[in-house]
């Protein structure tokens, strides 16, 4: 199938309604408009069932597979709005007029240029030893030390935030092109953000295609309820630290493989697999061994994740005119219908990072980029929720059981 941007539109919009063909007999629950604190809750290990905070920024429906920023659909969204808008949907909770559009936007591409202090930074940093997410980290030093150089001793949290957005975007393209030693791209203020990721990764202004593709996987990227990197941020926000540690937080959670480090996770076991005619036997190895498939389960989810339903038909239809990616896809279609089939009764399938790398690599991103790709998109959802939490700020600082000795006597060091 070839792509355009009414296709697009239709697959995202037919992946709807086959969503709500499914979850519709499943009645939508209606979210109570404050918390009523104190909360009573069964905490599992994980801090499963625990409440961490009321949100009004967006919900994880995971009975019916639904998820909602400010009230809207993630598939509308998907359908019909870009990035920007949505980061500003998710930063002030409603869609942006026009001009309020526009100057969100400004207010972003002004602080995108590559920042002196972060690139002499990649210059002495052992960029291929390191992992690009932890250049990501030192992406939001760079940021810093640029409010500090304009003499900001506390630097207001909304044009942190701003420019949290429009770094990590230029970082990600940074470290690149670092990568693979190219030189440096400068931003192009006349592209979007997922224009300008694409286009300093590459070097090459991306056509529209590519640059849709690329904001719906931002879009669906931006937030997701309490999860294990927008808590990080939080609390690092709770003491009253600043904006860019608790970015540094987030992006440390994210790139474990058993949250955002799954899509590169992903292309590795699609990659040790090979082919469609090995998944059974890969399959039941992993199950004799306990090993997890990466992309698969969820903590909320026991439902199809909806953006995994966004993305399959997307990577499905793009990976048409690249037949290596072609052989990965089949493999995971084939790896998911088999999953599914042996685990669907404890509600396993897949979720966002299953086929999102599949996409990205037949965009030619090469796959340790695949979470810096997450990290660009989840800042929105990250500065949203800190910004969110600090109106009513209190730390965070749950109990831990102790479960030790308690009356030992100490023994001097040569008794011992
Ligand atoms: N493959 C195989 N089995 C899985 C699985 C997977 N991807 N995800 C969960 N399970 C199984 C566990 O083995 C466990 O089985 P058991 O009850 O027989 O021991 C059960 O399902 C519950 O799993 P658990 O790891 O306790 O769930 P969790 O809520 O703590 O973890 C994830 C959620 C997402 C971390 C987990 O599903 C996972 O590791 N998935 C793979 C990594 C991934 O894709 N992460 C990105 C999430 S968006």
């Amino acid at each position: 199938m070839s792509l355009d941007q009414s296709t697009i539109t239709e697959l995202i919009l037919e992946a709807k309604k086959k969503a709500y063909e499914e979850i519709g007999n499943v009645e939508a629950p209606t979210p109570p408009a404050e918390v009523a604190w104190p909360v009573n809750c069964d905490v599992k290990p994980g801090l499963e069932g625990a409440v961490a905070a009321g949100s009004k920024i967006g919900f994880v429906d995971g009975v019916r597979g639904a998820l909602v920023y400010r009230g809207y659909d993630i598939f509308d969204l998907c359908a019909h709005s870009t990035f920007e808008e949505v980061s500003y949907l998710l930063m002030f909770g409603t869609l942006p007029t026009k001009l309020e559009l526009e100057q969100f936007t400004q207010q972003v591409r002004s602080r995108m240029s590559i920042l002196e202090s972060t690139r002499k930074m990649y210059e002495v940093l052992p960029v291929n030893s390191l992992h690009p997410m932890k250049l990501l980290e030192v992406a939001m030093i760079g940021a810093d030390a640029e409010d500090s150089k304009a003499g900001e001793k506390e630097i207001d949290d909304l044009q942190a935030a701003y420019r949290v957005i429009g770094q990590m975007t230029t970082a990600t393209g940074m470290i690149a092109r670092k990568r693979k030693n190219l030189p440096l791209v400068e931003p192009d203020p006349d592209l979007s953000l997922a224009g300008n990721l694409l286009y300093t990764m590459t070097g090459e202004k991306p056509d529209e295609i590519s640059t849709r593709l690329m904001d719906i996987a931002l879009i669906l990227h931006a937030d997701h309820g309490m999860n294990a990197s927008t808590f990080t941020a939080m609390v690092v926000t709770s003491t009253l630290s600043d904006m860019y540690f608790a970015m540094s937080g987030g992006l440390g959670s994210l790139k474990g493989p058993l949250h955002g480090g799954a899509n590169e996770a992903v292309l590795y076991d699609l990659e040790e697999i090979g082919s469609p005619d090995n998944v059974d036997s890969w399959f039941k190895e992993a199950q004799k061994n306990r090993r997890k498939v990466m992309g698969m389960g969820h903590r909320v989810y026991k439902a199809y994740d909806p953006r995994a339903r966004v993305l399959k038909p997307l990577a499905d239809a793009y990976s048409h005119q690249y037949p290596d990616i072609r052989q990965l896809l089949d493999t995971a279609e084939k790896l998911e219908k088999v999953a599914v089939e042996a685990m669907g009764d404890k509600m396993i399938f897949p979720n966002v990072d299953f086929y999102s790398g599949l996409l990205y690599r037949a965009m030619g991103i090469e796959t340790l980029m695949f979470t810096p790709l997450f990290a660009a998109s989840r800042v929105s959802g990250w500065v949203a929720r800190c910004m969110e939490y600090k109106e009513n700020n209190r730390i965070f600082r749950p109990r831990g059981i102790y479960t030790g000795e308690t009356d030992l006597h100490y023994v001097a060091m040569k008794d011992r």
